[in-house]
């Protein structure tokens, strides 16, 4: 009798097994060696091992998308558009009215609306001081950007949202907001925001780089109020870490002028003189596109939809709920944002803190030599929140550039960041308070150096040979 293997059904129960790498050890200051912990979600995520396998069996049929005529062409260009598909399914847009533009990620993604947006002289462009700099710097290429306030707890002030496009009413090209923060977790409710924006007849963008890995995301249809114009994310925040992002919005947003960038795929037919250029989304992609990517990304979003967003929600909300009831254990411990553990509707497990007396660079190599565990530190590309968060007068931030001008970096300010993902435990978050406890009481082992041009810590004699772990 022949026996079939089945895979087995895809839960959170049993997602741990479905994570590429779960298992690897890593080496401590003293040798030993535990299992990695990785809250380092927000950066980027491991890769799930279904994409992996969708991968490997697809690179068997990969070949030339769009104009190659072999059979393996025909599956390969087929697949790079049935993504498309996927995509749309997932953020509930109609192709028929929106585009779908594959690019590297996010950031390109924005720096392409950034540039393809027509302005007229005196428009500014709406966003807010909670940004990541790649929904910020972008715009600022453009034209005059204001960024709407926060509170002191670092979430919008609508009031300021109001203030400014009466301010500017008549003038504003676009609001552009984060779905949810980076540093802080919180979540915005955009679709509020939309009616709002929409009300003065202003469009939304939204940056759903941290936005889309954790909750579901509806653009919703065009005569909702509420809905969203323009949406951007990438793959390596949701599990499928082969370097593609996306760009949403309406067709007729990408129709008049010229792409930003122009080549190969982008045109309907040139003369040496003169060019007429493809339709949407041929038109915003030269080059070859980076179809094994995007594959990817369209798996990722198929296992997403199989677990169900709402119990991604439910799970990060449990973990983000006990991880702020176990920081109360560190009274040392000084969270930015909101430290309520059952208030985590509106946001996402992203803990970013303070341990006092310590700079964050050094907890951070801590955590890493002492605990296998794996944070971030720093500014989190979102210097003008950290700032606010942080409370860094004028007068220090002045200072501060200067030192880094001159290439000193001890004395950035900052904090670490503990971000989870569908796959991490309170088992994990056990392991992370224990060894914050004792750097709170410095009872940490090894001896830390700061370095003079980075800010980071590093630990005395550590000298791994990476080789042992992973050659090219
Ligand atoms: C809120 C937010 N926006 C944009 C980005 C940029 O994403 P990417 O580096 O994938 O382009 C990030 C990355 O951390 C982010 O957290």
């Amino acid at each position: 009798m022949e026996i079939m293997a089945t895979a087995p059904t895809l839960t959170l129960e049993n997602i741990r097994q479905m994570i590429v790498g779960i298992d690897k050890k890593v080496p401590l200051y003293d040798g030993r060696h535990v299992q990695y912990i990785n809250f380092d979600n927000a950066a980027s995520t491991p890769i799930l091992k279904p994409v992996l396998d969708k991968i490997n069996e697809f690179m068997g049929w990969y070949s030339s998308v769009h104009r190659g005529t072999g059979f393996k062409s025909q599956i390969s260009t087929l697949m790079h558009e049935k993504s498309r598909e996927i995509v749309a399914r997932f953020v509930n847009v109609d192709l028929e009215e929106h585009t779908i533009i594959f690019g590297k990620n996010a950031t390109e993604a924005i720096n392409k609306l950034a540039h393809r947006i027509l302005l007229q002289p005196d428009q500014v462009i709406l966003c807010s001081k909670m940004e990541h700099h790649s929904n910020d710097l972008p715009w600022r290429t453009r034209t005059r950007v204001v960024h709407v306030d926060i509170d002191d707890k670092g979430r919008l002030i609508e009031e300021d949202l109001i203030a400014n496009l009466e301010k500017y009413r008549g003038r504003v090209a676009l609001f552009a907001i984060t779905g949810a923060s980076n540093v802080t977790g919180w979540v915005n409710d955009v679709h509020r925001l939309a009616e709002i924006c929409h009300g003065y007849g202003v469009q939304i963008m939204v940056d759903a780089a941290q936005w889309v890995p954790h909750r579901k995301v509806d653009m919703r249809p065009q005569d909702d109020p509420g809905h969203i114009d323009f949406l951007a994310f990438s793959a390596h925040k949701i599990y499928a870490p082969l370097g593609a992002g996306v760009l949403i919005g309406d067709k007729s947003a990408f129709g008049q002028g010229e792409p930003d960038m122009v080549g190969g795929g982008t045109v309907h037919i040139v003369s040496l003189d003169h060019t007429y250029w493809a339709d949407v989304p041929e038109k915003e992609e030269a080059g070859s596109p980076n179809t094994v990517g995007i594959v990817a990304l369209a798996k990722a979003l198929l296992v997403m939809e199989e677990l169900g967003m709402d119990n991604i929600a439910a799970h990060e909300a449990h973990l983000t709920t006990y991880m702020l009831r176990r920081m109360k254990e560190i009274p040392q411990a000084s969270i930015y944002g909101g430290d309520d553990p059952y208030d985590v509707e509106n946001r996402m497990g992203v803990v970013s803190f303070n341990v006092e007396g310590l700079p964050h660079e050094l907890v951070a190599a801590i955590l890493n030599h002492e605990g296998g565990i794996g944070v971030r530190n720093g500014c989190f590309c979102a210097h003008p929140y950290i700032k606010c968060l942080l409370r860094v007068s004028e007068e220090d931030a002045r200072l501060l550039e200067e030192n880094i001008l001159k290439r000193d970096r001890t004395t950035i300010p900052g904090a670490v960041r503990a971000s989870f993902g569908i796959y991490n435990t309170e088992e994990e978050i056990d392991v992370f308070i224990d060894v914050l406890k004792r750097i709170a009481r410095r009872e940490w082992k090894g001896e830390y150096q700061q370095d003079f041009h980075t800010g980071e810590y590093h630990l005395k004699g550590y000298n791994p040979d990476y080789g042992n772990y992973f050659r090219l």
